[in-house]
């Protein structure tokens, strides 16, 4: 299903916004989070997929591929870890934030005690920031949450708690936890009276938008940019940032979720924060999220187009698209929420009419976001039916024979 959002604005990025979201402290973020051992040290690749674009009808298909950021595998590592330090810098003035995750102050943290809900990759980029600053940390899981993704938690020394509920319900219960402790809650999504730290977990975001406007140099800006939607925090961080950079000249954007996980598509429906109309659970664990973010919403409600829902197969068939590559193009390891971009374009060309109604044409210059790697390699594998490491050296020797 595709709604157009009335909404949408294509005027300059509202002084608004800027209060929530803005470029200069984005950059920060970014800064503060470079020294970090577990980032790669380069700008994660931009690929070109010309075979992929040929074949969907547009003039260029980009990926800029967040699989590569870091070994925690998704660009969730710039969300938990950008929050982290700006909650123990307005806790301690003296701190300097740009050392924290160089490990500086470890062993002056101790006392703190971070907390959030996950559905994976947020609370092991929390897990390992923690590690890294030197504090504590508690993740609480919900029932659907796989042993592989708790076990990718647990090896960053945080202390799981397991919960019989959905994702909503382990939020709360991160939430009844830190009140009942003392614990300080680190999550990516909103809630009434909690919006600094989902707003700098946002603001961590914005630097995959700052590398992709370098990437891009002097070439024109894409015209569709598709952006996953959970709660609505990467689509926020995303199209802030790019919305701010290009003005009035921002690309279209498109939220792509699972049809069952659909709390962004709601609340375009009902013009203001909603609650997904299906079961939530969906094989692309990062999308599953059954409330919108509110203080994202206050973003989105303008910032994005479309809102796009697909179904599981979508994704899994986009894993696999992705995954095999052509003679032109590199094979990518997209798990599946980061393929969820792609599954939701393929559904667009794949009905004219809806192609039609958010203007994609042989000149649309496409990006997607891949979100994450094989966060969950048996799933991966089970998916794709090749195993990631399989893919990944696939990808090798394609750049190995492709002068890279
Ligand atoms: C891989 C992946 N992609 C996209 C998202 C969606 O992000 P958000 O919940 O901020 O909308 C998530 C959220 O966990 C994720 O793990």
């Amino acid at each position: 299903m595709l709604i157009h959002n009335p909404q949408a604005s294509h005027a300059h990025y509202p002084a608004a916004l800027r209060r929530i979201l803005n470029i200069h402290r984005g950059d920060e973020s970014r800064r503060w989070l470079a020294p970090w051992p577990l980032l790669s040290r380069r700008a994660t690749p931009l690929w070109s997929l010309p075979e992929l674009a040929s074949r969907l009808g547009v003039a260029q298909l980009a990926v800029k591929d967040e699989s590569q950021r870091s070994a925690l595998g998704s660009f969730k590592a710039l969300g938990a870890p950008a929050a982290l330090i700006r909650l123990l810098a307005r806790q301690n003035p003296a701190l300097d934030p740009a050392r924290l995750l160089r490990g500086d102050y470890r062993g002056q943290l101790g006392a703190l005690t971070v907390i959030s809900a996950t559905d994976g990759n947020h609370g092991r980029a929390l897990a390992a920031a923690a590690q890294t600053v030197g504090c504590a940390c508690v993740i609480v899981l919900h029932a659907q949450v796989s042993q592989e993704r708790e076990d990718a938690i647990a090896a960053y020394g945080a202390r799981i708690v397991r919960i019989s509920g959905n994702y909503d319900e382990s939020v709360a219960e991160a939430a009844r936890l830190a009140a009942a402790h003392g614990w300080q809650v680190v999550s990516d999504t909103s809630y009434a009276g909690y919006e600094e730290i989902p707003r700098d977990v946002m603001q961590g975001y914005g630097g995959i938008a700052a590398e992709i406007i370098e990437q891009l140099a002097q070439a024109a800006p894409f015209s569709h940019v598709l952006l996953q939607g959970g709660v609505g925090g990467l689509a926020a961080g995303l199209a802030s940032y790019l919305w701010e950079h290009y003005g009035s000249q921002r690309p279209r954007f498109i939220v792509v979720e699972p049809v069952q996980a659909d709390c962004l598509f709601q609340s375009a429906l009902q013009g203001q924060p909603a609650r997904a109309s299906g079961t939530v659970d969906s094989v692309m664990a990062g999308l599953a999220c059954g409330e919108t973010s509110p203080l994202a919403w206050q973003v989105l409600q303008l910032a994005i187009d479309d809102f796009i829902t697909i179904q599981d197969s979508d994704a899994v068939r986009a894993m696999q698209t992705l995954a095999a590559g052509a003679r032109r193009d590199v094979p990518i390891v997209a798990g599946e929420s980061g393929a969820a971009g792609l599954a939701g374009l393929q559904r667009l060309v794949d009905d004219p009419a809806m192609a039609a109604a958010v203007g994609l044409d042989r000149q649309s210059r496409v990006l997607l976001i891949n979100t994450e790697g094989a966060t969950a390699p048996a799933l991966y594998e089970q998916l794709v039916q090749e195993s990631a490491d399989s893919v990944s050296r696939r990808q090798a020797r394609w750049l190995l024979a492709n002068g890279y």
